[in-house]
């Protein structure tokens, strides 16, 4: 980056380095304040600090330049780097500086390509360093992520980094991560970063669209405006999640610093609630600040609001949302759950069903079409019948459909699916039954039981191989990849190319396809999922899927391992974040076989790496030892800490390996050959990369 203007004449002249670089900048913290205030004597004060940060950088970096109070310097590696810039702080620190004045340093420390163009650096990363250090205060030692990648397995010692989160900076596109270096003899506290307020959000990208609401929407940002636990409920199905996403995109304007969309639903232990918040930010535990700190640091007086998706199976994770609330003043939680959450200052919204075609008989056809039920069957019905429209012969059929089905619209989902086969008097003849039969005798609540008759339909409209896939496919928590269907489910073994049987369930809207990830994965709603999983249950296969599946993800995970230092870091780290909850359920089914075989054999007490966590542990205890049976650090959100007893704890990770197999070859052989088999094809079909080849995700 060209710094323009009178350039000090003691740069250096060696060459400067090209390649990967690690750029350091450094610019005196309210250098027109000290100028008012030393008046004359600031010259001297500059070059005094111009020579301790150089003394500091010494040979090991290279410097480009210097302008005004900023220094930039190259380096060849980023450790490095590193030791420099700590060494330079420690200098500015200890220096006796005259008694009125304080000369505090921020310094900006990033990797990436040096390129050279006519003596000077050309390109983004330099422009990145100086927004980086421009983001820190004086005295702050901010990394970018890619700094951090090179030189974190070499600090100093004593030295850590300490996990900023995500932050936006000016002229930037990409979000950056950035961390802060610490260093015990060095001031570490500091105010938040001088980022770009901009208004961040990750909301699920919908493919389908929103169909009335008006008056709820309204109604939620009203209470958006006063409350600050607003809790929608209501039966699986309803749309719980689909209007909190609605109402969250549209008051973004309200939320300075972002949206944010956390899914739990696929979290089941209460401990896991605010380690899966904090993995949104990107925050990590650090040695000495458990997570719900880091946490809490981070939302400070942000003015943000947080979806937490599914809260009912980890309600028991209520109070410490309430800690979270009492400590981040300016946060808001807009949570979706079954159940209340119970707690202080909580606003409950149950969801209505949508509005249903009540006298349709007298209701004109275009009064039906603008009733919400009838609108979204439509909707949904056009989408796998082009066309599909209400007229004179079919309209009073409809709307007798969007009343039998309660306008709940996962079971209005269902039902339009059917409407490439079906009549809608078929239809109506078909649901009629199937509900009458629920009707009758079952302990559930109205909307529940009309929701189960739909799902229970939908299911047995299923061909023989489409239903033993779909229930197969219950053994995936969070998704999957198509290649991880092929591997697990082993659709050629029911005779079903996995495309077709993929492509046959989204279709009949019991599979979602989401490819806002950019790879393609498939997901189940969690109502849909809890069927499928019952479906398993009662089925003879499930041992047999959990062991594949656990081969499956032990196998990814050791790939992973290999590739978690160097290059490829980031794509495997993604793929790590993305089947995070695979992995989890994968070790939760090992350590349940493992305490059942235990207790079975001989109730000697389990192996400590089952133990449950007390309930006044915080983080993630399971995972945290699980890790090493995961044997890939980085997996369980805890990359740069190697549980204690990691080695004993591998140990039991082979023996849990081969007892999760009911196969006499290895896991890996499993997976592998699982993998050679239907792989290559439906790889090819479905355009995507093997796993064997390169990591998922990279380019
Ligand atoms: N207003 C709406 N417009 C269009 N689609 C909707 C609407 N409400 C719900 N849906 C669709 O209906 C299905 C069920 O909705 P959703 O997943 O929001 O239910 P939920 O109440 O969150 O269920 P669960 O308790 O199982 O999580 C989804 O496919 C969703 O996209
Ligand atoms: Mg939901």
């Amino acid at each position: 980056m060209p710094m323009s203007g009178p350039v000090d004449a003691t740069a250096s002249t060696t060459a400067l380095p090209t390649g990967t670089v690690t750029f350091v900048m450094t610019d005196i913290e309210g250098s027109t304040r000290l100028i008012q205030a030393l008046g004359d004597r600031y010259p001297q004060l500059l070059a005094e600090h111009y020579r301790l940060l150089r003394e500091a950088f010494g040979s090991a970096g290279v410097e480009v330049g210097s302008q005004g109070d900023a220094l930039f310097y190259a380096f060849t590696d980023a450790p490095s780097a590193v030791r420099a810039a700590l060494g330079a702080q420690r200098r500015l620190f200890e220096h006796r500086w005259p008694a009125d004045v304080v000369v505090r340093v921020r310094m900006g420390i990033h990797s990436g390509e040096g390129r050279l163009l006519s003596g000077d650096y050309v390109g983004l990363d330099a422009h990145r360093t100086a927004r980086i250090t421009a983001a820190g205060h004086g005295g702050q030692v901010v990394l970018s992520d890619a700094a951090r990648v090179l030189s974190e397995a070499s600090m100093p010692p004593g030295a850590t980094l300490h996990d900023l989160g995500e932050h936006r900076l000016k002229d930037l596109e990409r979000v950056e991560h950035l961390f802060q270096l610490v260093a015990p003899d060095l001031p570490a506290q500091f105010p938040p970063l001088r980022s770009v307020p901009g208004r961040p959000h990750n909301l699920p990208a919908q493919v389908t669209g929103f169909v009335g609401r008006a008056r709820e929407r309204q109604q939620l940002v009203d209470l958006l405006r006063s409350c600050r636990l607003l809790t929608l409920t209501g039966p699986g199905g309803t749309g719980k999640t689909r209007l909190a996403v609605e109402v969250a995109a549209g008051c973004g304007a309200a939320f300075g610093d972002g949206v944010h969309f956390v899914p739990l639903a696929t979290i089941t232990n209460p401990d896991l609630v605010i380690p899966t918040i904090a993995t949104t930010f990107n925050l990590r535990e650090g040695p000495a600040r458990p997570v719900l700190d880091a946490l809490i640091g981070h939302l400070g007086q942000r003015t943000m609001l947080l979806v937490l998706d599914n809260f009912e199976q980890i309600i028991d994770a209520a109070p410490v949302v309430g800690e979270l609330l009492a400590a981040a003043s300016q946060l808001t939680l807009l949570v979706t759950s079954r159940e209340p959450l119970g707690i202080a200052g909580e606003q409950e919204f149950p969801v209505p069903p949508l509005r249903l075609p009540n006298g349709s008989a007298r209701l004109g056809i275009e009064e039906l079409r603008g009733v919400e039920s009838v609108a979204l069957f439509l909707q949904r019905a056009r989408s796998v019948r082009p066309g599909f429209d209400l007229a004179p012969s079919n309209a009073a059929v409809v709307a007798e459909i969007c009343v039998r089905l309660d306008g709940l619209p996962l079971a209005l989902e269902l039902a339009a699916a059917r409407v490439r086969l079906f009549q809608p008097h078929e239809l109506l003849a078909h649901l009629d039954q199937r509900l009458s039969f629920l009707a009758g005798g079952r302990d559930r609540p109205e909307r529940q039981r009309t929701l189960r008759g739909a799902v229970d339909w939908s299911h047995e409209l299923l061909g023989e191989a489409e239903r033993a896939l779909f229930r197969r496919l219950s053994v995936f928590i969070g998704g999957c990849t198509p290649m991880a269907v092929e591997a697990v489910c082993q659709p050629g073994e029911l005779g079903l190319e996995a495309v077709d049987g993929l492509s046959s369930l989204a279709d009949k809207s019991l599979l979602h396809r989401d490819e806002t990830v950019g790879e393609l994965r498939m997901t189940m709603l969690e109502t849909i999922h809890e069927y499928a999983r019952e479906q398993l249950e009662a089925s003879s296969e499930k041992s047999e899927m959990a062991a594949r599946h656990a081969a499956f993800f032990l196998n990814l995970a050791e790939q992973a391992a290999e590739h978690l230092r160097g290059p490829d870091q980031r794509p495997w780290l993604n793929t790590l974040d993305q089947e995070l909850d695979n992995i989890r359920a994968a070790i939760r089914r090992a350590i349940d076989f493992w305490r059942a075989r235990t207790r079975a054999a001989d109730g000697r007490r389990p192996h400590p790496i089952l133990a449950r966590p007390q309930p006044h542990e915080r983080g993630p205890r399971i995972p945290r030892r699980a890790a090493g049976v995961a044997d890939a650090e980085g997996v369980l959100g805890v990359p740069r800490c190697r549980p204690r007893g990691a080695g004993r704890d591998r140990r039991l990770a082979r023996r849990l390996r081969h007892d999760a197999s009911t196969d006499r070859r290895s896991p890996r052989q499993v997976s592998r050959a699982g993998r050679r088999e239907g792989h290559r094809e439906s790889t090819r079909k479905l355009g995507l990369r093997s796993h064997h080849d390169r990591p998922p995700g990279s380019t």
